[in-house]
């Protein structure tokens, strides 16, 4: 005997599927190129995105022109300084949010740029060995 499960038809439209409205999200390197443009059109759709950059004024400056541009859709921006190359700077960013937020709903690592065989501080040697790959991952780089 099949069991009928009723399915929530609202969220199955297109619109819904892919919405981002009211959603937190942080965007590294949010303040300029690419960044910037993911962090654009997050927030014309109505997301809540933190930007996160080393350079304050750079972030301050982006918030205010994407928040006048683009908050009356609900959306806006909030600029959180940070280095992401580092533990320490990558728990003071989570310590930032983590104080507002109950939780994000996307992550976009789009500062994450690495080229870790080629960094004598670490113990990758080739990026042939998924292994070494994952731990990397994983377990970070202790400076
Ligand atoms: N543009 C392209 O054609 C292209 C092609 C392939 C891949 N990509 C990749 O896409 C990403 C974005 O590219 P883009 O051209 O938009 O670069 P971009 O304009 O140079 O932006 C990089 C952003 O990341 C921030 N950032 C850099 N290091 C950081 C750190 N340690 N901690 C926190 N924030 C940091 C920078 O701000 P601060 O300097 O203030 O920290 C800046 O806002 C990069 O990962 C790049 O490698 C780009």
């Amino acid at each position: 005997m099949s069991v009928l499960v009723p399915i929530p038809t609202q969220s199955l439209q297109a619109g819904d599927l892919y919405s981002v409205k009211g959603n937190v999200i942080v965007v590294t390197g949010g303040g300029t190129g690419l960044g910037r443009m993911m962090t654009e059109g997050f927030v014309v759709n109505g997301a809540k995105v933190y930007i996160v950059g080393r350079r304050e004024e750079v972030l301050s400056k982006a918030a205010e022109e994407i928040n006048q541009e683009f908050g009356k859709s609900g959306g806006c921006v909030i600029p959180v300084k940070g280095d992401i190359s580092t533990k320490a700077g990558a728990k003071a960013i989570v310590d930032i949010i983590g104080s507002k937020e109950t939780h994000v709903d996307t992550l976009v690592n789009n500062a994450a740029i690495q080229v870790p065989w080629k960094n004598p501080i670490t113990t990758v040697e080739g990026h042939n060995d998924p292994e070494q790959v994952e731990r990397l991952v994983w377990e970070g780089v202790e400076e």
